[in-house]
């Protein structure tokens, strides 16, 4: 079997008392006694999808395979606990997150200009200067 793509010693565990509803869940990623990473699950029964949020990486340890490490901890629980997808949604501008759910095998399903951060007033100036797009994802476990 060939070594894992992420640092050697890496754990990722579920933070205690973290379970607010049944099917969600908090992880973080640790090497060397630190918490170097993120991530959370929300399950959204309606529909039976998991959904993935909270993603991030200490920028000291970024590049190394803890993202994916964490992704793939989302996804192992999507499957475990028998929903049909993974999705996520993201304002990020940065191409290193859209990498990151790309390698994790997630498809893009559209983007939208007309997203209202919390905060936002929707002020003329705020609607000339501010927009975020906002861009969702998807990784289909199994059809309905
Ligand atoms: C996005 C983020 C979580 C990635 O974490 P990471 O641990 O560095 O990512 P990984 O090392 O696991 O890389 C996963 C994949 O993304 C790619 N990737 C990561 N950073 C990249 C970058 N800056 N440019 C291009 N590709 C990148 C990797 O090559 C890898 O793809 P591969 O498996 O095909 O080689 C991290 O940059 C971060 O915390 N950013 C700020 C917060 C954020 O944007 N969170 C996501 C919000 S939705």
């Amino acid at each position: 079997m060939g070594s894992p793509d992420w640092p050697q010693g890496l754990r990722i565990r579920s933070a205690p008392g973290t379970t607010l509803v049944l099917g969600s869940c908090f992880w973080v990623a640790v090497l060397d006694g630190n918490v170097v990473g993120i991530v959370a699950a929300r399950a959204h029964e309606e529909d039976n999808t998991v959904e993935l949020l909270r993603m991030s990486v200490d920028s000291r340890f970024r590049g190394k395979g803890i993202a994916k490490a964490l992704g793939r901890k989302v996804l192992e629980f999507a499957v475990v606990h028998n929903y049909s997808a993974v999705v996520l949604g993201t304002t990020a501008v940065k191409v290193a997150a859209h990498k990151l759910y790309e390698s994790l095998g997630f498809r893009h399903m559209g983007s939208s200009d007309h997203y209202v951060l919390p905060g936002m007033t929707l002020s003329l100036a705020e609607r000339l200067f501010f927009q975020v797009r906002y861009h969702r994802y998807r990784l289909q476990l199994r059809e309905e």
